[in-house]
């Protein structure tokens, strides 16, 4: 009980964060990725899922740049949507339109870089900039870069939410 409610480290189950070889990756990532701090997931969408429902409520918005991977679409497309969160799409080449879609409601700006399938390379420190102006946090997915494939993760002070995965700052 004592490791449950905190009062000592240890072991315990992985729900509750206390696997040793999860927190042992938690911990090296940051170092390989240059950030701040890691959270480490059982999959991409679970990650994906955990961060935009973390951040978002009924009547906020979420802003959805490039082409993105095919659950990613539906969770962004369908299902927030049904929880009362509304999604704007833009595409790559629409992205000089954000400050035009950002407004108050406006929590999280998420793109995929590079994106999935295309590739597409978005200027990760710019778009942040803009989100950042607007009170947004910017989520990245970069599963095609990630230093496990020989990349890197967007610099640490561009983008709050790297789905690599670092907390917002
Ligand atoms: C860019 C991107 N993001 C997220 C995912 C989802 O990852 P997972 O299959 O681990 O849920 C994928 C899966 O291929 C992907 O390509």
């Amino acid at each position: 009980m004592d490791v449950v409610e905190g009062r000592t480290s240890g072991n315990l189950y992985t729900r509750y964060g206390l696997n040793p070889t999860i927190r042992s990756l938690e911990a090296k990532l940051p170092d390989l990725e240059g950030g701040e701090q890691a959270l480490a997931f059982c999959s991409g969408m679970a990650a994906e899922a955990a961060t935009f429902l973390a951040h978002t409520r009924a009547g906020e918005h979420i802003v959805c740049l490039g082409d993105v991977y095919g659950g990613t679409f539906e969770l962004l497309g369908d299902n927030l949507p049904q929880l009362g969160i509304t999604i704007t799409f833009l595409r790559a080449d629409e992205v000089a339109r954000l400050d035009e879609v950002l407004t108050d409601r406006t929590r999280i700006v998420f793109f995929e870089t590079p994106s999935n399938p295309t590739l597409h390379l978005f200027d990760i420190a710019a778009i942040a900039a803009h989100a950042r102006a607007a009170g947004a946090l910017t989520v990245v997915d970069n599963t095609f870069a990630t230093a496990a494939s020989g990349g890197r993760s967007p610099p640490s002070p561009a983008a709050s939410v790297p789905a690599g995965l670092r907390p917002p700052q």
